[in-house]
């Protein structure tokens, strides 16, 4: 059947979504849909409604009409601070760097840093994302011709491999090795992580994969606070991202980050600078299997901008069709699949009250497949991102919005359009998965039995 569907040119592509509750439950079903996948939790009702208050559990509210979005994200962010969920799963590793702080601590370190994220500073590491692109060619290149590939983990370690290249000094091995190995600990706790953060249960609680992340997060703090110490003795400047974190000032204040905001912010950036785009990525070769007309599409495009040559700065503008595409994985696959937010004191949205600490979702993956919003919400189409096409502020907002809006967009953005490029170019990929790959959310969007694929190069 899949066959038959790969072989055909310009079938109607249509995803099966992730089915949603159909009645509310008790709390112990929820903490094992929690656990299973968090967007099994989300009302059948979000997909129709453009706010939903469920009468099981009890202080949760959806909100998935995109202005009542950009209410809570940008209008009246003062009274929606980010929840503390986000904050108890990540920061043993983020600590208290801009992903997980919140009010001044957050306002000050957000100013430090921007100006690192520069659109056209951000050019420079085209280079750099051609060569995470080529390590993933290099892996398949060397394998024996039929083997099968884990082309989800493939993306995390060429996305790793981009963003180290870009933002660690170049002796980072000992670094990648831990975070390698933390890696099984962490996609291990995760499910439990979430579930046990999202029910309130007692910190203290064990749960699979806790005290194997808790050494390798020490581990990976020490480590990564070496390599600071070591720049900072080094009597040789160097002009890379890491030496500019380290030099970088608070624009209003005058004031740098202190060795533990460094450490805290670097693991920030190497984590959701690769774990989420290398999810975009994933989806996106997903897609190119299920919709081989697009990835015709795509190679004569690449073809005609670049030839043979590596993808340069130049280049990433005339990639149009390859970035459509990117921004379609991204609106039916969201790497990060709901926001979250709490409600500091008692307020309303669309009229309806709301109580303080009602935890807010703005389920983006909902948002993106919306019947009041979309047409054929479940239908892949680039085209929808074509030129001239423009959505209400909140309608596909992959990076969020607001004050809070993702730092790496535009890296993000040129890295998944520069990757995926080099590599549809130089491979033919077949998904040899049993059945439709299923999304589950583990605060990034994973396929559930991983994305097994053969990779033949051209
Ligand atoms: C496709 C890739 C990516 C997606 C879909 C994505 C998505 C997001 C989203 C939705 C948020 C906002 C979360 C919220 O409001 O609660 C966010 C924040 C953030 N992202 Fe990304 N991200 C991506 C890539 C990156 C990259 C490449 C970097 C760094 C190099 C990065 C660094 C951050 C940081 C530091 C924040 C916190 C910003 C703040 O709170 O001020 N992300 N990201």
């Amino acid at each position: 059947m899949r066959a038959a569907v790969q072989e055909s040119v310009s079938v109607t592509l249509r995803l099966t979504r992730v089915p949603p509750l159909g009645a509310p439950v008790g709390r112990v079903r929820q903490f094992f849909l929690l656990a299973k996948n968090p967007l099994l939790s989300i009302p059948a009702a979000a997909y129709e409604e453009p706010i939903v208050v469920p009468t099981r559990p009890r202080g949760v509210v959806y909100v998935c009409a995109p202005d009542l979005a950009g209410e809570v994200l940008l209008d009246r962010h003062h009274r929606f601070p980010k929840d503390p969920l986000q904050k108890r799963i990540l920061s043993p590793l983020t600590g208290n760097g801009i992903l997980t702080a919140g009010g001044e601590d957050w306002r000050w370190q957000r100013r430090t840093v921007a100006g690192l994220f520069r659109h056209s500073d951000i050019l420079h590491f085209v280079p750099a994302m051609v060569a995470g692109a080529e390590s993933a060619l290099a892996r398949w290149r060397d394998a024996p011709p039929d083997e099968i590939h884990a082309v989800d983990r493939d993306m995390v370690s060429a996305t790793y491999h981009v963003i180290a290249h870009t933002i660690l000094p170049s002796d980072h091995a000992e670094v990648t090795a831990t975070i390698e190995q933390g890696a099984a600990a962490f996609g291990a706790g995760m499910p439990w992580a979430i579930a046990s953060g999202a029910l309130n249960l007692p910190r203290w609680m064990p749960h699979p994969g806790k005290r194997a992340l808790r050494r390798q997060t020490a581990e990976l703090r020490s480590l990564v606070a070496g390599m600071i110490d070591a720049r900072r003795q080094s009597a040789s400047p160097q002009d890379d991202l890491f030496s500019r974190l380290l030099a970088a000032t608070d624009p209003e204040t005058g004031r740098g980050l202190s060795d533990e905001q460094l450490v805290d912010n670097l693991l920030t950036f190497l984590l959701a600078g690769h774990d989420t785009t290398s999810r975009a990525l994933t989806w996106a070769l997903y897609l190119v299997t299920r919709a081989p007309d697009w990835a015709e599409r795509l190679r004569a495009e690449v073809a005609e901008v670049a030839g043979d040559r590596p993808i340069a700065a130049e280049d990433v503008a005339r990639l149009a069709l390859t970035r459509q595409f990117v921004d379609e994985a991204m609106r039916l696959f969201p790497p990060v699949p709901t926001i979250t937010r709490i409600a500091a004191e008692d307020t309303e949205l669309a009229g309806l009250p709301v109580a303080a600490r009602t935890l807010i979702v703005i389920p983006v993956y909902v948002i993106h497949r919306h019947r009041l919003l979309w047409d054929e919400p479940d239908t892949f189409d680039p085209s929808r991102f074509a030129p001239g096409h423009a959505y209400p502020r909140c309608q596909f907002m992959p990076f969020g919005a607001g004050p809070r809006v993702c730092i790496g967009a535009a890296f993000a953005t040129i890295e998944a359009t520069v990757v995926l490029a080099t590599l549809i170019r130089a491979a033919d990929f077949q998904y040899v998965g049993e059945e439709d790959a299923v999304p589950v959310s583990r605060i990034v969007l994973v396929p559930r039995d991983g994305m097994p694929m053969r990779v033949s190069l051209r």
